[in-house]
């Protein structure tokens, strides 16, 4: 079992019968989805809320109730991946894209579980390049911000087309190389105009589930 799957599989120790249960979008939610299928194949009965129509497609086909996030009153677990974590549980999503769905669903939950391989924990954000929702009116103007700010922009590409969210709007990954302070640089992204949601993810984690060899470790805030 690679690691994904491994602390894919650890998390369903966390979810109980009758939850309202949030599902994050990537590979590694990918092993969640199918582990959860069997489960509900063996009764268990839950209602899931998803935070991208790939993953609402999964689950679906493969028999797993999806109820949207107007039609519950809150989230008692979310369990999603990350393309970046550290120490502080402070992270990087959107590297599929569904990062405002993703936030939006996690700051409806009563608690939040990432999963992910070994290499996603480190010591420091930002090797990853940080994505950024944007509207699409005045795009040009927001990357040449961007660009005068030092974040080394580039509009995320499907092919020869942009990438387009679920919502319809696009992403911009800035290229950072390292991120000192998380915190304030959310806030600073976040108010310039045009932007939709910024792919840090910082105090939303409650715990990690690392995938590490042959076994999993457990990260939990303190
Ligand atoms: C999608 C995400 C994913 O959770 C993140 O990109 C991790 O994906 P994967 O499990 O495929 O490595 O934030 O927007």
């Amino acid at each position: 079992m690679n690691e994904k799957q491994l602390a894919a599989e650890k998390s369903i120790e966390f979810i109980k019968n009758r939850m309202i249960l949030g599902l994050g979008t990537g590979s590694t939610v990918f092993f969640l989805v199918k582990k959860l299928a069997e489960l509900v194949k063996q009764g268990l009965d839950i209602t899931c809320v998803s935070t991208s129509n790939q993953t609402s497609e999964l689950a679906k086909s493969l028999g797993i109730r999806i109820s949207s996030l107007n039609e519950v009153e809150k989230i008692d677990l979310t369990i999603d991946g990350a393309d970046e974590v550290d120490k502080n549980l402070n992270g990087i999503k959107g590297g599929g894209g569904a990062l405002l769905y993703e936030k939006i669903v996690a700051k409806a939950s009563n608690k939040v579980i990432w999963i992910v391989d070994s290499s996603k924990y480190v010591l420091q954000l930002g090797k990853f390049p940080l994505p950024v929702e944007i509207i699409s009116f005045g795009s040009n103007q927001l990357l040449k911000r961007f660009d005068e700010l030092g974040f080394n922009p580039e509009i995320r590409k499907n092919g020869n087309d942009n990438f387009i969210t679920d919502s319809g709007n696009l992403i911009v990954d800035l290229h950072l190389n390292e991120i000192e302070d998380a915190i304030n640089l959310e806030r600073q992204i976040k108010l310039i105009p045009g932007v939709v949601e910024v792919g840090l993810f910082n105090n939303i984690a409650d715990l990690v589930i690392i995938g590490k060899g042959n076994s999993t470790e457990i990260i939990n805030r303190v």
